[in-house]
């Protein structure tokens, strides 16, 4: 995976000195971004190697989501100081596809409903832009099948058009069977606990949890509670607000938001 995503940063950004380091990392340093000329994103660093796993937390409005955005290079949003990098290169350049090409993966906080878009179909097509066209259909559909099943989909739901009519928690689930069958070396997850029940939060997190495992992808989960972190261990946390990151730690650091609120963290920031 390591060697296509260098062949592919090679042929993307024309450079021949891609380092041969052993981690690939992705690395945000600096960024500014607007949406609409104003400033939303103000001056974030982050560090993600492949397999660490990593939480950002932050009041509603702060600019998570516009981050992960931002990472997969949504076009409504301009960068317009600092730098997203993948070993060592830029990528800020690159389209949304090429990012994707690259092994970054965005699940959607409020995935939308495409009628007329075939679920498998929509799959087979992203996956086959990522990894060329599908060989073994037989295969590649008898995975589907069994990852839906791990992520105790009903069973037809892939037949139907793509998120049409799924339930708050089908969606997301629908969002990490694309993540299983894409392999990404760097998942933005937003908030793939919202909306889930009880028993969903802890089926989704195991599911994320094997498919990071299998792929060592690096892993920034976007998330406003700490249920789903009884079932995932982040090394690192990270905490937004207005558009920095105000205060970084390990995963201790959300006992104390927890019990003095985000107040706290603003105050000391
Ligand atoms: N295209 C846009 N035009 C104008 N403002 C925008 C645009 N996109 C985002 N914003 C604003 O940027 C701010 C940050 O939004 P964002 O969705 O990133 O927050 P968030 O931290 O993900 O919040 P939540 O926890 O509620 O999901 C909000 O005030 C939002 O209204
Ligand atoms: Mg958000």
């Amino acid at each position: 995976m390591k060697r296509m995503v260098r062949d592919c940063l090679r042929s993307t950004t024309s450079i021949d000195d891609v380092d041969l380091v052993d981690s690939m990392i992705l690395e945000i340093k600096n960024l500014h971004v607007c949406a609409e000329d104003k400033e939303i994103i103000k001056g974030i660093d982050l560090k993600i190697a492949d397999g660490e796993f990593h939480v950002l937390m932050g009041p509603n409005g702060s600019g998570k989501t516009t981050l992960g955005k931002a990472i997969m290079g949504y076009p409504k949003l301009k960068v317009t100081q600092g730098d997203i990098l993948v070993d060592g290169k830029s990528i800020l350049e690159l389209k949304t596809d090429e990012r994707a090409k690259l092994g970054i993966f965005l699940q959607f906080q409020n995935p939308v409903e495409i009628d007329g878009i075939g679920f498998v179909n929509f799959i087979n097509a992203s996956h086959g832009a990522i990894n060329g066209p599908t060989k073994d259909v037989k295969k590649f559909l008898s995975e589907i099948k069994e990852r839906s099943q791990r992520l105790h989909m009903k069973d037809g739901i892939q037949k139907r058009s793509l998120n049409q009519g799924f339930s708050g928690g089908e969606k997301k689930k629908a969002e990490i069977l694309q993540m299983g069958m894409l392999r990404p070396k760097f998942a933005i997850l937003d908030e793939p606990d919202s909306g889930l029940d009880i028993d969903a939060i802890k089926v989704v997190a195991e599911n994320v949890n094997e498919i990071a495992k299998e792929n060592g992808t690096g892993l920034l989960v976007i998330t406003h509670y700490s249920r789903i972190l009884n079932y995932m261990k982040p090394q690192f946390v990270h905490i937004m607000s207005s558009g920095k990151i105000i205060a970084e730690g390990d995963s201790s650091i959300i006992k104390t938001l927890e019990e003095k609120g985000y107040e706290a963290f603003v105050n000391e920031g």
